[in-house]
């Protein structure tokens, strides 16, 4: 495996990603972890992320020096670069011009890490300094323009720096430069497979269990679906799934979870439909944090009322979880919601209650979770579902939500999402979705003034949901969604597109 010291990247997720895409398990670890405790995963080599920081600031982050001394290959990338120059005798400072974006990389020598590349290469800069003068036993391969020091290594120690991204796809070979250094450099094994993590997972969440059960909390979503399904695969009617159908889920997203569940022959899955409850305490509700505080306690609230009826019938031992991987660790910036997502997926449970939290996907990413759903047979329409948030359509309805403006909004979304599907379009984006603006305009329908509320059309390209932009739409296809809508939504008479990014925007409406 490979260890990702994370100083502060907003990539350092997706450093890790490629190298597990590239078929190596990889772990994010603090940047200050100490050297002896990243020795106990046993790393075939040591990946320096990126970071904000500059190493010219007082207290700028660190490495433990101990690492340097493990004898285990290092590829620090841009500030990882920089700290591993500086901390090994070499010198940073300002680059005379700040490199950001796309540059030319002049290898001169390529070396392990730029084996099979051409000798000019586009690569993603992203920092202000740069090394000038390179530690002792290091030498120079590649240069840009301005950036001298743009690639250089110690190959007695396989210490490499880099000052651009490879882990970017503005860098065009960059996962060749990340594989090189995987398999050329670390001598790392391609052993990261999602059908053997399949029979793994399985396997041993069987032997843990033993004759236990456990009850896990479906929410509709990918993560809680596929977690299910593997614990379902490993102990059969031993699982209880509970699914708290809230009345806040998109056109029959209850139902198809619950059939596909059923499809795989779950027998122990309680649907509680509480619609009726939800919309009762969000009556005359306008703020939108008394809504996401009202949901939130009504969920839990109906929750353990199922849960505990469940515990009377069985001896339920564990709770399980869609936990993932990002959800674990921490990303270095701050979300405005972080802890928002956080105390929703972590459902605070009956305090009487004994039980052990089991996280069957903590160690994967989305994209590996899917995978593994496919694997198990689940749906690919399920599957690669665009996020959806914990509220629901209660942040997507501006102000008091009622049952009229729920079914407005669930057929809008439905016609939007089912265009998108239509044109190929939906995989391109990272999430979409209508938003009910009750807001009434004036229109003019056939012969008659109508004077009804705003849909408000959302799409956003994103890495990660921290930022976005607003997805470049093509207009014949907005075009034809804005015409179904004002058509077939009974209460709409005009579509907005939303063209404005994350930041300063947000991308829910509430
Ligand atoms: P915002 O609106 O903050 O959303 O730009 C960023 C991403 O987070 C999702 N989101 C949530 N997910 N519970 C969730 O599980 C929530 O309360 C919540 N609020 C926002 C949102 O859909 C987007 O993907």
């Amino acid at each position: 495996m490979i260890v990702v010291l994370n100083f502060g990247s907003q990539f350092a997720h997706l450093i890790a990603r490629r190298v597990r895409d590239l078929g190596v398990k990889a772990e994010i670890l603090p940047f200050d972890t100490p050297a002896k405790h990243i020795l106990t995963f046993k790393p075939a080599g040591i990946i320096f992320s990126g970071g904000p920081a500059s190493v010219l600031e007082k207290r700028s982050p660190r490495p433990a020096r101990g690492v340097f001394h493990l004898g285990i290959p290092i590829l620090g990338i841009c500030y990882g670069e920089q700290v591993m120059a500086e901390m090994l005798g070499g010198k940073v400072s300002a680059g005379l011009r700040r490199e950001f974006g796309k540059e030319m990389l002049v290898i001169g020598r390529k070396g392990e890490l730029f084996n099979g590349l051409g000798k000019n290469e586009v690569v993603w800069f992203s920092h202000g300094d740069q090394v000038v003068k390179i530690p002792k036993g290091f030498v120079r391969f590649a240069s840009t323009h301005d950036c001298s020091n743009a690639a250089i290594a110690d190959k007695t120690l396989n210490f490499y720096g880099i000052q651009f991204h490879p882990e970017v796809t503005h860098t065009k070979n960059g996962t060749k430069i990340l594989s090189n250094f995987l398999f050329n450099i670390c001598h790392a094994k391609k052993d990261w497979r999602v059908a053997d993590l399949k029979k793994n997972l399985i396997g041993v969440f069987k032997n843990h269990i033993g004759s236990d059960h456990v009850l896990v909390g479906i929410s509709g979503g990918v993560d809680s679906l596929v977690a299910a399904t593997v614990l379902h695969k490993a102990i059969g009617s031993q699982l209880h799934a509970v699914f708290v159908d809230t009345g806040l889920l998109r056109e029959n997203e209850a139902r198809d979870a619950a059939l596909s569940l059923r499809a795989q022959g779950f027998q122990n899955l309680r649907v509680m439909p509480a619609e009726a409850v939800f919309l009762r305490r969000l009556r005359g509700v306008q703020n939108p944090e008394q809504k996401r505080k009202i949901i939130g306690h009504t969920f839990i609230k109906i929750f353990e009322r199922v849960a505990k009826r469940e515990f009377r019938r069985y001896p339920i031992k564990y709770f399980a979880q869609g936990t993932i991987y990002p959800d674990r660790i921490e990303s270095a910036e701050p979300s405005r919601h972080a802890s928002k997502i956080k105390s929703h997926h972590n459902l605070t449970l009956p305090e009487k209650l004994d039980f052990e939290i089991i996280e069957p996907l903590r160690d994967l990413y989305k994209d590996e979770v899917r995978r593994l759903g496919l694997l198990m047979n689940l749906p690919k329409n399920l599957l690669w579902r665009h996020p959806f948030p914990g509220p629901g359509l209660a942040v997507r309805i501006v102000g008091e939500v009622t049952r009229e403006r729920l079914k407005i909004l669930r057929e809008a979304d439905a016609i939007y999402l089912q265009e998108l599907q239509r044109a190929n379009e939906y995989d391109k984006i990272w999430q979409a979705f209508a938003v009910l603006l009750p807001l009434k305009t004036v229109g003019v329908m056939g012969d008659a003034r109508t004077y009804e509320y705003i849909v408000s059309l959302r799409a956003v390209d994103s890495i990660d949901g921290m930022s976005a932009d607003w997805h470049k739409m093509p207009q014949d296809l907005l075009e034809r969604i804005s015409s179904r809508i004002v058509r077939e939504v009974r209460g709409v008479n005009r579509v907005l597109y939303d063209i404005t990014q994350k930041p300063p925007a947000t991308i829910e409406y509430e």
